[in-house]
Order: C-alpha cells, then sequence, then structure tokens
C-alpha cells in the first residue's frame, strides 16, 4: 500500500503542478492539496495489480477518480453547508458558493479528459459516477422525510458512495484484462467495502474527533441527515416513547441542539448495532474477495487496505 500510495501521489502532485494560474482553478490544487487518505486511486491501482497489470498501466485512470471524488466533494460541500474539510475551511467558506461550483465543474471536465482514453473504462466511470449523483439526490430528499428505512439507506449511501470504491477495482481490474466474472468479485468486494465505509463515515460524523476527522463534529445530526444511526435512533425513540430527537428534527435547522442529539444517540444504544453493521458488511466484502479467481498471495495488498479501513478514525 506504501508503494502504491507513493505513486499516487506523485502522480497527482505532477498534474496539480500542471494547472494553469488563476481562479478557477486555484480552489482545485487547494482541495486537492489538503491531506486525504487516497482510497479510491489506490483501489484502482491494487485493481490492476491483482490480475497481474502494472500500476503504471492505470495511474491516469486512478488520479481521474481521485479528481471525480475531489469534485463531489466540493460540490457536497455545498450541499452539507459544510465548514470544514480535511481540517481546512471548505472551498466555499474559504472563497464563495459560486466558484465552489465553478472551480467542481472544472474538476468534473478534468477527471473525464483522463477517463476517456479506453472506451470500456469510460463506459464504467459514466455508469458509476451517474449513480453518485442519484446517492447525492436522495440523501438530499431523505433530510426532509420524516421516516426512511434501512433498506432505503442502504441503497442510498450504495449509489453515494460504494459504486465508486467498486468502479476503482473495476477499471483496474479492466486495465488488466480480468475476466468478467473476477471483475464482477472484485466490484461487489468494492462495494459492500464501500458501504462498511459510509457507514464508518457516519459513525465518525457523530461521534469521531473533528480534529482528527478534519470534518465539524454532529454536521448530520444537525442537518437531519438519515443515517443508519438516526433511522435506528427514531425507530428506538418511538419503541420507548421518547419525543426529544423529533423534537429536536422539528426545530429549524440553526436551533438543532447537537450536542444534545449526540447525547441521545450514546443513550439510545445505537452505535454498538452499527458497529455490528459494519463488521456484517466487512465479513461480505472479505468474502467477495475469496472469491476471486487469482492466487491468494496476490489478494494480501486489498486485505491489509481493508483491515486498515475497519480501524480508521478518519
Ligand atoms: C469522504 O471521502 C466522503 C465519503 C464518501 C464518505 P473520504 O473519507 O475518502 O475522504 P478523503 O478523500 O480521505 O478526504
Ligand atoms: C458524501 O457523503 C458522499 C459524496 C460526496 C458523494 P458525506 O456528505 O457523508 O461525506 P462527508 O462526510 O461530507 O465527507
Ligand atoms: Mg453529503
Ligand atoms: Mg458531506
Ligand atoms: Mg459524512
Amino acid at each position: 500500500m506504501v508503494r502504491e500510495r507513493g505513486l499516487i501521489d506523485g502522480h497527482l502532485e505532477n498534474w496539480i503542478a500542471g494547472l494553469p494560474k488563476g481562479p478557477l482553478f486555484e480552489p482545485m490544487a487547494y482541495l486537492l492539496g489538503l491531506p486525504a487518505k487516497r482510497v479510491r486511486p489506490v483501489l484502482a491501482l491494487m485493481g490492476c495489480e491483482l490480475f497481474g497489470g502494472k500500476a503504471e498501466d492505470v495511474l491516469d485512470e486512478a488520479i481521474g477518480i481521485e479528481l471525480f471524488h475531489n469534485f463531489t466533494l466540493m460540490h457536497d460541500d455545498i450541499m452539507d453547508a459544510s465548514p470544514l474539510r480535511r481540517g481546512q475551511p471548505t472551498v466555499h467558506a474559504k472563497w464563495n458558493v459560486n466558484t465552489a461550483i465553478l472551480s467542481g465543474d472544472a474538476m468534473l471536465v478534468k477527471a473525464y479528459q483522463l477517463m476517456g482514453a479506453d472506451p470500456h473504462v469510460l463506459a464504467t466511470f459514466n455508469r458509476y459516477a451517474l449513480e453518485v449523483c442519484e446517492g447525492q439526490q436522495h440523501d438530499m430528499d431523505f433530510e426532509h422525510r420524516n421516516s426512511v428505512t434501512l433498506v432505503e439507506y442502504k441503497e442510498m449511501i450504495r449509489l453515494k458512495t460504494a459504486v465508486l470504491l467498486s468502479c476503482a477495482l473495476r477499471v483496474g481490474a479492466c486495465k488488466a484484462r480480468a475476466s468478467v466474472e473476477d471483475q464482477d468479485w472484485i466490484g461487489a468486494f468494492g462495494e459492500n467495502l464501500g458501504l462498511a465505509f459510509q457507514l464508518r463515515d457516519d459513525v465518525l460524523d457523530a461521534f469521531g474527533n473533528s480534529a482528527v476527522t478534519g470534518k465539524q463534529q454532529g454536521g448530520d445530526l444537525r442537518n437531519g441527515k438519515k443515517t443508519w444511526l438516526m433511522i435506528r435512533a427514531l425507530e428506538r425513540s418511538n419503541e420507548v416513547g421518547d419525543g426529544r430527537l423529533v423534537t429536536e428534527l422539528n426545530k429549524v435547522v440553526d436551533q438543532r441542539d447537537v450536542d444534545a442529539m449526540i447525547q441521545l444517540l450514546r443513550e439510545l444504544g445505537v452505535e454498538q448495532e452499527a458497529e455490528t453493521e459494519v463488521a456484517r458488511l466487512e465479513a461480505a466484502a472479505f468474502a467477495a474477495l475469496d472469491a476471486v479467481e487469482v492466487a491468494e498471495n496476490r489478494k494480501k495488498p486489498l486485505r491489509e487496505l481493508a483491515q486498515a479501513l475497519q480501524e480508521r478514525k478518519s
């Protein structure tokens, strides 16, 4: 993983250095220059190497996927009214909303410049990139709904987050000419890993340390996001006849008492349930990886990455 990470960092640094100067590109360089995990490009490289390809064969596409991810973050932070990202002010907070919209748009175009060389890769990318937008739409729609089921939640996070991890692995596998069956298995690994990844993100949003996550604590609660924690907490509250969470949600966004909401989630004990679900999804991811038809030692880097993500605090 250290080697893949080094390759990504080097390639991305060069790419950023080649950006034109000026206000359209500055926010791009800013966001891309902040410390990040680079999970998706690392997955693209590992997906390629798993099937005997060279990391260098998929470096451009790996960076393209990271650009797309950063485009979604720049716009997501507007949608979620988030002040902090990667420990620093978000682009719309540092500049303004219009700058973040346009610089994000330009970053999407830049991503396409890197994803378009191979028609198979482009077709895969098109499919999943559109699904990410669909997932984001569900995420926002759910803010305004009183009740959302766990099944709806799972489909929403599958779209907004999990499919892009899956896409990165599929693109790597495609470049290494893996069989269709193996591309599907590695895609399933990525999807389950991605579901666990978003569930962990939701847990960290409520219970993580802002100095470590680099994001404002409790932003999801303030926005009335229907995360796993919120859905289960509403169900539990209903079962025991506790109206406090609903009372908070009935207030306008700025007046919600986020600390009280975090405390309520603790009291209702939903964090442990979320942890159990994360573990279940990770097990499903490992089962899909088991089914890929390559020698076990080749799977080691992906197993290690998945294990590192299990313990992540940011
Ligand atoms: C944040 O993605 C958005 C989600 C899909 C949860 P990451 O947690 O991968 O963020 P960075 O890229 O490492 O900052
Ligand atoms: C973001 O989900 C998913 C996408 C950007 C597509 P979140 O809104 O939970 O991500 P963070 O917590 O802001 O990173
Ligand atoms: Mg969001
Ligand atoms: Mg967000
Ligand atoms: Mg989040």
